[in-house]
């Protein structure tokens, strides 16, 4: 593994006022993120470089945006989450809103990929859904979880086809799994279902590199609709907090 993969900026980026003061800080890649990669068992090798003067990364890295103490949502956005996907979600949204849906659906497109953003595209939706869970109405959380297996099978009714880029993602001849079968099958019986669906068909046109939409234009609906913590995402106790604070620490070693 090559150093720089596993560093923080350089040495003298660690923040002399850390608790790890001016020690080198290496960060040790999770094992989620390095499972069937040679990267996973490659970490072992990071052990023998720990010593007086290297430590592994806790706290803050200055390779990323300060967080400030009480995040919200928007710093999430701004300062955590993967642009393009930032992007996409900013795009889904506003077409979800032009096309007049209602604003628990328009919130629902907003956050809809979270959780592929922030954690990983394994089961984005169900990682997205328990991510935001406390904090909005349980039909947006729902309609998230669920957009993951809708996405996979057409809806006549409302235009909805196929995603032309899972043809090419995943070549033509890919089969969901079968619990994203059952889901499917589940969530088309289900009185929430036009919302996972309208998240589809709002998803499957905004990947437009091009389109500028801005985050201020959805502030005064995240306010209405995202129960923003006043101790800040992380650190209000529920049951999901420490998934963002995974967020904020990313590289953390525990
Ligand atoms: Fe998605
Ligand atoms: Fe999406």
């Amino acid at each position: 593994m090559p150093d720089d993969a596993v560093t923080a900026a350089s040495p003298a980026a660690a923040d002399a006022a850390s608790p790890q003061g001016q020690r080198r800080r290496i960060i040790f890649p999770s094992s989620i993120g390095t499972s069937g990669t040679p990267a996973f068992q490659d970490r072992v090798a990071l052990f023998n470089e720990i010593g007086p003067d290297t430590v592994f990364m806790m706290g803050d890295n200055p390779a990323l945006a300060p967080m400030p103490e009480k995040p919200t949502l928007a710093d999430f956005f701004r300062y955590r989450l993967f642009p393009r996907g930032v992007n996409h979600l900013l795009q889904s949204a506003a077409l979800a809103r032009k096309a007049g849906l209602e604003e628990k659906v328009v919130l629902a497109c907003l956050l809809h990929d979270i959780g592929f953003a922030g954690f990983m595209g394994s089961d984005h939706g169900y990682w997205g859904a328990q991510l935001i869970g406390p904090y909005v109405d349980e039909e947006v959380s729902w309609a998230v979880r669920y957009h993951q297996a809708l996405r996979f099978f057409p809806d006549e009714s409302v235009g909805y086809g196929y995603p032309a880029a899972y043809l090419r993602y995943f070549g033509p001849d890919y089969v969901p799994p079968p619990y994203i079968q059952e889901e499917y099958k589940a969530a088309r019986k289900h009185r929430w279902y036009m919302s996972a669906r309208m998240i589809t068909v709002y998803d499957v046109y905004a990947f437009d590199p091009n389109a500028v939409v801005h985050l201020e234009e959805f502030t005064d609906l995240i306010g209405r609709h995202f129960k923003q913590p006043k101790e800040g995402l992380g650190f209000d106790g529920s049951p999901v907090a420490h998934m963002w604070r995974t967020i904020i620490w990313p590289n953390n070693f525990l």
